[in-house]
């Protein structure tokens, strides 16, 4: 338990969860994760937006109790996400005369998924206010970050855009703002690689929408409140920009050994044309790895052997993945290690038509590779890189 001061009449009162290692059953955590919640003292009405994830609801309610909060009249939603919406009925159950604040679609998510009844409710639509005496809230929709009825909420006099998932960062902390610039970026790129790759327009939308007004601080749901908002701005442009490194990703997997030395060929040769070469492993890389590097990877090569007439579910699984974030990736292509034959390079191919990419002609290689082999994959190697460069420029 601990209450955490933001700026005046302004606390974060939610939970640090230090255990948590995955999200969604699918996103690690390596360095937990908060679900931050904001009480807001105005002289006539008390408000707070979000609440925690259900299972650590005691630590908010203690936080309130703590801080000697005897109403609250306002419960802002910003997201109907459990980690943020999953309290708000405990909430509503020790402050009962408190109305949930939300849009028409967060609404009828939340009616949905916890059961809150209509009257509950006051429903808000795009830039308007509520006074809660002293301080103001102003509603800015910011949808697509990264479900449908997403919003950030303005505190005009503080200048404080409470933007939950938006611009937020997976980590437990003690400290309530950023300490580390550098690693809040990099943490806030594996969060926006996990949820909101796909979501590039829209997010492009939202930030010239937040940028009109005056921000001092951005405290978002997950993470440390950046003192310094330019530095996420800014990041957040870079990775939803067209732009992309000339880097090539190889997500592999390797059973007996023939996949690893044809992508310790691949990766020399990329190293020898000084473009930039990420082989990962995936039987022990984590998920968030990967979508990182989709971030702005221009190029990707699936490496998989045959397994079961197929690839290998691990590939299988990662070009599922990558065809879902939708990343800027521009040339791709696939490398093979077969016994005696499959259909995994058409299972992959057909598994990438998200992604506006020139295909490079695969290359398939039978048992353990041997000189023609080393050639075949170095021409491979050639024209990808040309491609690339074509790309790129
Ligand atoms: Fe942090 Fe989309 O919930």
């Amino acid at each position: 338990m601990a209450v955490r001061k933001l700026v005046d009449g302004v606390y974060e009162v939610g939970a640090i969860d230090w255990d948590r290692k995955i999200f969604d059953d699918l996103i690690p955590l390596p360095d937990g994760t908060s679900y931050n919640s904001y009480i807001i003292f105005g002289k006539e009405k008390t408000a707070l937006i979000d609440t925690v994830e259900p299972e650590k609801k005691e630590i908010l309610l203690d936080n309130l109790k703590a801080l000697g909060v005897k109403k609250i009249d306002y419960i802002i939603s910003s997201h109907a996400e459990q980690d943020h919406s999953g309290s708000i009925p405990d909430v509503l159950k020790l402050y009962p005369d408190a109305k949930v604040v939300t849009n028409a679609k967060c609404k009828s998510f939340l009616k949905e998924f916890l059961l809150l009844k209509d009257d509950v409710f006051i429903e808000i639509t795009d830039g308007e206010e509520l006074s809660l005496g002293g301080k103001t809230l102003k509603f800015i929709f910011t949808p697509w970050v990264h479900w449908p009825e997403t919003m950030s909420t303005y505190l005009i006099e503080d200048k404080v855009l409470f933007s939950c998932d938006f611009f937020g960062s997976h980590r437990a902390a003690s400290h309530l703002f950023v300490e580390n610039e550098h690693r809040v970026i990099v943490d806030a790129k594996r969060y926006y690689a996990e949820i909101m790759m796909p979501f590039r327009t829209q997010i492009k939308k939202n930030i010239e929408k937040i940028k009109q007004y005056d921000i001092k601080y951005i405290a978002p749901s997950h993470g440390p409140v950046y003192p310094n908002p330019e530095i996420i701005i800014k990041a957040y442009e870079g990775w939803i920009s067209d732009k992309v490194e000339n880097k090539v990703l190889i997500p592999y997997v390797s059973m007996h050994g023939s996949t690893k030395k044809i992508v310790e060929f691949l990766t020399d040769k990329f190293i020898e044309k000084n473009i930039e070469v990420v082989p990962i492993n995936l039987t022990v890389a984590d998920v968030g790895q990967i979508a990182m590097e989709l971030v702005d990877t221009a190029g990707v090569i699936f490496a998989s052997p045959y397994v079961l007439a197929g690839a290998h579910p691990s590939v299988v699984s990662t070009a599922y993945l990558a065809n879902a974030l939708r990343p800027k990736v521009k040339v791709a292509s696939i490398v093979i290690s077969y016994g005696w034959g499959g259909l995994g390079v058409k299972q992959i191919q057909e598994m990438l038509s998200n992604l506006k990419v020139d295909f490079i002609e695969p290359v398939m290689v039978k048992g353990y590779p041997k000189p023609a082999d080393f050639e075949k994959l170095d021409s491979f190697v050639t024209e990808f890189s040309n491609k690339l460069k074509e790309k790129i420029s």
